[in-house]
């Protein structure tokens, strides 16, 4: 008997080894392992055996099954290949051709530095507000306390589109936008696009971006701003760089300031990056003027805010070593293609 089962073994790896399709691979498989099988007929025969020497053949029997069958899986695989490899060769495709390139985009240096200052301010619990480019006199002038004789009013300043209606010249509108819908506490960064009737030259261009901060509360003070810039600036440009207040005007902001800081070019020891002062200017700031509160309905005497505009197009620059701020309008794809 255990010649026989040897024999079957070594027929069936032969048969398996040398099978080409699957259909003989299914006769073989009934032949070997179906219920008519040798192998069954064998497992019949069992009951002729004593009782000592059953186990041992059934088992021997079992054994020889198995092996039957990782045959069959192995011949399987190796069918399924075969057929695959035979479709690549017959087929008209060239499957060895080289690819062709796809020109994948990459973004703009002002929205890297936009998404980077949006991250740095979410991580300091702000979150960021949308305003719009059209808008009017009322967000854009009167409620930011600018007089009507205010020069920036101008047409020499600003786009107009309509008696009342503007391109903004600054992000402050989204301020009014936001104090209009919310009540304090307020604590807010909004990012976009302002317009002046600039001429375009290396450092000007009628198209520019800022972003915006306003923080209203109670107890807020001078120092929360010192503070908050002085967090934004050291993730921004690294722990080294200094900045310092000058004090300004802005109609909706009192105490007001410009806030510059120290040269990383030169390390604040002057060039022409920062025309031999050491310094750059890169926002204004200052305390939310308390007309600006009334204007809107808020408590001036429960609230204090402060606020911030920022000059991206700057810091742009500045981050990439960018000499002439028309080279972010340009699209000009050479230049494009560095970031
Ligand atoms: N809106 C001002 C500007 O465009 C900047 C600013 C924003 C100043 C917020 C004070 C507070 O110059």
């Amino acid at each position: 008997m255990e010649e026989q089962l040897q024999a079957i073994q070594n027929n069936a790896e032969k048969q398996i080894a040398e099978v080409k399709a699957f259909h003989e691979l299914n006769d073989l498989k009934s032949h070997y392992l179906g219920k008519k099988s040798i192998l069954n007929e064998f497992m019949k025969k069992l009951s002729t055996l004593s009782k000592e020497e059953r186990p041992e053949f059934g088992k021997k029997i079992n054994d020889l099954k198995k092996k039957i069958e990782d045959l069959i899986d192995k011949a399987t695989a190796r069918i399924k290949e075969n057929i695959y490899f035979q479709s690549l060769m017959s087929s008209e495709f060239d499957y060895t051709m080289p690819g062709r390139p796809i020109n994948e985009g990459s973004l703009h240096p002002l929205s890297i530095v936009q998404n980077q200052l949006e991250d740095i301010f979410i991580s300091m619990g702000f979150q960021v507000a949308e305003g719009y480019d059209v808008e009017d006199e009322f967000h854009n002038f009167d409620a930011l306390n600018t007089p009507k004789d205010h020069p920036a009013r101008n047409l020499a300043d600003t786009f107009y589109i309509d008696n009342d209606v503007l391109l903004r010249t600054h992000t402050s509108t989204v301020q009014i936008r936001v104090m209009e819908k919310y009540k304090p506490p307020i604590k807010i960064i909004s990012p976009g696009r302002c317009y002046r009737n600039d001429k375009f030259d290396i450092t000007h261009s009628p198209v520019f971006h800022q972003i915006e901060g306003l923080v209203v509360d109670e107890n807020i003070n001078f120092q929360d701003l010192s503070f908050t810039m002085d967090t934004f600036l050291k993730k921004l440009f690294g722990p080294d760089i200094k900045f310092r207040f000058r004090p300004h005007y802005f109609p909706f902001t009192e105490p007001s300031a410009e806030i510059d800081i120290t040269c990383f070019n030169c390390g604040g020891n002057g060039c022409p990056t920062c025309k031999c002062s050491g310094w750059i200017e890169i926002a204004g700031a200052g305390m939310v003027d308390p007309n600006v509160f009334d204007i809107l309905g808020i408590d001036s005497e429960k609230y204090t805010g402060f606020a911030f505009g920022c000059g991206i197009d700057r810091i742009t620059m500045l981050k990439f070593k960018i000499p002439d701020i028309r080279m972010l309008f340009e699209n000009d794809i050479r230049f494009l293609r560095q970031f």
